[in-house]
């Protein structure tokens, strides 16, 4: 199969082309704010088997439904209870995931198996074109290889899976760089599963208070059950293992520089790039902007992939706002391979 990329700003049937193969049962890679997403028709469970087949992802872990229209969620859960109205409406269209009882036309492929399903309204223009012109909502994971680091251009999403899906819309690179914060609704009290592009402080102020799932913080074994399936697998991750060190900068940076061996590749914010001159080394943004972090995190930890580095060191920043999902991103690359010098 030849992939084609399909870019909307130079092909003005771009859309039809793409909801074209959509409503045919095919995967398309989709641009969001967030990262890129392989997108089927969310109600045709054969066309969503397709998505893991080209991921390669476990049949265990369920898929988000994307919609473009607040309207469309009422036939896809069961009940929507008030504080999934307040977070609509305060953070959609944008980085954020609602789970809730699932509607009876959510295929088993979707939920996998579970009673739920997670609803997100993405911001991101050629998404919401591609699910207007499709006229059904998409169920969609990052589009990369199953264990790899997301993508957040078209071309990373080439890079995965060039032949293995019809076609890739192009939508820039993705404003957010991480991927949607995940909460539930369907327990006794809100649960942050997944940290994303909506900070855990911006949820609360809407909520009041959200339980933190453990899965987020600490490594969970295989035979645990876990409320995001996908929160236990091994993530993100390049080829060369991964330390991250978390701590004071000026710390950090120097035990890097003790530890790490002459083969090793650095992700260091953008003040330390000097101390690292000897190294393969990216940068990962300005120490004290975690959004531009956010944006370049997935980038570099695919760059290494193109260099001969044996293992890789990386800064981390505090977990306060997005550098919540920032940590979180880079030690689950690192299998929560973790030093912490305070
Ligand atoms: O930003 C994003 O969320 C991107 C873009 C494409 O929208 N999508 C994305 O999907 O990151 P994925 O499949 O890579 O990650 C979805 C996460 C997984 O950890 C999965 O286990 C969890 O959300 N999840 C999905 N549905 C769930 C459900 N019903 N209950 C619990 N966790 C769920
Ligand atoms: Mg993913």
């Amino acid at each position: 199969m030849n992939t084609q990329l399909l870019n909307p700003d130079k092909d003005e049937k771009a859309y039809e082309k793409a909801a074209k193969y959509i409503l045919a049962g095919e995967v398309v890679g989709m641009p969001t704010e967030t990262v890129y997403g392989l997108a089927a028709n969310a109600l045709d469970g054969q066309a969503v088997k397709k998505i893991f087949i080209a991921k390669g992802r476990p049949q265990d872990n369920p898929l988000i439904v994307h919609i473009a229209d607040l309207k469309q969620m009422d036939k896809l859960v069961s009940f929507i209870p008030e504080n999934a109205k307040k977070l609509a409406d305060a953070f959609w269209p944008g980085p954020l995931t609602i789970i809730l009882p699932k509607a009876e036309c959510i295929p088993i492929e979707v939920s996998a198996g579970l009673d739920t399903v997670g609803i997100r309204f993405p911001n991101h223009k050629v998404a919401q074109n591609l699910i207007k012109a499709a006229g059904v909502p998409l169920a969609a994971p990052s589009a990369n290889l199953s264990g790899r680091p997301s993508t957040t251009t078209a071309k990373h999403v080439m890079e995965d899976l060039n032949g293995k899906i019809p076609a890739v819309l192009e939508g820039g690179a993705c404003t957010v760089g991480v991927e949607s914060t995940v909460i539930s609704l369907v327990g006794d009290k809100p649960r942050l599963l997944r940290p994303g592009g909506i900070s855990l402080e911006q949820l609360m102020e809407v909520v009041g208070e959200v339980e933190i799932d453990r899965a987020i913080k600490e490594k969970i074994g295989d035979d645990v059950r876990v409320s995001a399936p996908g929160m236990k697998y091994r993530h993100y991750a390049p080829k060369a293992p991964v330390t991250v060190v978390c701590g004071d900068a000026n710390k950090t940076a120097e035990y890097i520089k003790q530890n790490a061996n002459k083969t090793a590749g650095i992700l260091c914010f953008k003040e330390y790039m000097n101390v690292f001159s000897d190294y393969k080394c990216f940068e990962m943004g300005f120490k004290d902007d975690v959004s531009s972090q956010a944006k370049r995190i997935f980038d570099a930890l695919r760059a290494f992939d193109e260099t001969d580095v044996t293992e890789i060191w990386t800064q981390c920043p505090s977990d306060e706002g997005l550098g919540l999902a920032v940590a979180n991103r880079l030690k689950k690359a690192a299998g929560f391979h973790v030093i912490n010098l305070g």
